[in-house]
């Protein structure tokens, strides 16, 4: 059932090939609004949208059959429902989450006005967010909370180590350890001291100072205990930073990591993510770590969505906005995360009358 008039076409950026984002996109003015809505499926109008790394590395490579193209860009998003579908929502209610990033089968993204999307991806926005706060959220805090909260089980007084907690998964996850209690030790450039600190990091490391390495293999010569965990929030294919970990990590601990990726396609990069592929499956008969290597992969459930809400709700996870675009100026949104020097999230307003 349609509850509020809705418009037959929309503007909405398309991702038409592949390339970078100035040539895989094209913002169009007469792109279908979904009005066909599955059981189960509702329909917002989008207030923000928030990039992901994932959406600008989609487009550089992967072809178009399997992308789905033509297609909406993007993942994250907030919004107001405004066909109700008989969901559990009702109309107007204001919400956020995620459409899924299923390239074969949907054409459906965040860079549009309107977008339909599973109940089942989308929660309430909790009164002390704005829908631009709120539209990053999802894809980067859920990687967090599948971390910290699904694969390993933190317990108040342990010590975490995150690479890159200028990051946005960094950041969340570093949240998420604080509310379980833990300790954590966190890297950024020295610039984002102050923004690492405010996730509530303990003990900050700036990597242009001194090596990461460096910093783990000092650390229990200076008669500090282990590291219990490692999560490992950049994505970065240092082999190192896990054969080292014996001297460093606890062996009932674990290094995870959000996906390794070469910084280039240069024969020493590949090598480096090989030896990270041997190590990860190296049992220690064969002089494997001790401590487990665990793969982060983002999923979906909406008991973490409804949990990551409530947190939000009582002020014990903080949004992570590092900056706001017009809708129009989506292409300059994707050079701000491209340059790999966002501090939380990079957001398209897309309504714009959206706080
Ligand atoms: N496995 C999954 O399911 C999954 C899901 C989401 C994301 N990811 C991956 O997780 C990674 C992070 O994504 P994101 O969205 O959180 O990234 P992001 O917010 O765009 O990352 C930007 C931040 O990275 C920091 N950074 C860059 N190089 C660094 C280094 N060598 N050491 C420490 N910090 C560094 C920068 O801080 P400085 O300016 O201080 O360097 C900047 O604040 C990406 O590789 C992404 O593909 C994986």
């Amino acid at each position: 059932m349609t509850d509020i008039a809705i418009p037959d076409v929309q503007r909405a950026w398309i991702n038409l090939r592949g390339g970078t984002p100035a040539e895989a996109l094209i913002l169009k003015s007469d792109w279908p609004v979904p009005k066909k809505l599955a059981p189960g499926e509702v329909l917002l109008k989008v207030q923000a949208g928030a990039l992901n790394p994932i959406g600008y590395k989609f487009f550089a490579v992967l072809p178009n059959f399997l992308a789905g193209r033509p297609r909406v860009p993007e993942y994250d998003l907030s919004g107001v429902v405004v066909d109700t579908n008989k969901s559990r929502f009702r109309p107007g209610d204001e919400v956020y989450g995620w459409v899924p990033s299923n390239q074969f089968r949907s054409k459906e993204g965040a860079l549009c006005q309107y977008v339909k999307v599973s109940e089942d991806w989308i929660v309430s926005r909790p009164h002390n967010v704005t829908p631009t706060q709120a539209a990053g959220f999802t894809l980067a805090g859920q990687t967090a909370y599948t971390a910290f909260m699904r694969h390993i089980n933190i317990q108040p007084g342990q010590h975490i180590f995150v690479n890159g907690g200028s990051t946005a998964v960094g950041a969340f996850a570093i949240q998420l350890a604080k509310i379980k209690g833990a300790k954590v030790t966190a890297s950024a450039s020295g610039k984002n001291e102050e923004f690492v600190r405010r996730m509530g990091a303990d003990k900050f490391v700036d990597y242009t100072k001194v090596s990461v390495l460096e910093y783990l293999e000092s650390f229990t010569r200076t008669s500090n205990p282990k590291f219990d965990y490692i999560l490992e929030a950049v994505g970065i294919s240092v082999p190192t930073m896990y054969t080292a970990s014996d001297s460093y990590l606890s062996p009932q601990g674990a290094f995870l990591s959000v996906g390794v990726q070469p910084k280039d396609t240069s024969l020493p990069e590949l090598l480096n993510v090989a030896k990270c592929f041997v190590a990860m499956f190296r049992p220690i008969f064969l002089g494997g770590n001790k401590a487990r290597w665990i793969n982060v992969f983002v999923f979906n459930h909406i008991e973490n969505m409804d949990q990551f809400q409530k947190y939000v709700a009582e002020g014990s996870l903080q949004p992570i906005v590092d900056s706001v675009y017009d809708f129009n100026d989506a292409l300059n949104a994707y050079d701000r995360i491209m340059s790999k020097r966002a501090t939380g999230k990079v957001v398209v307003r897309v309504d714009p009358t959206s706080e």
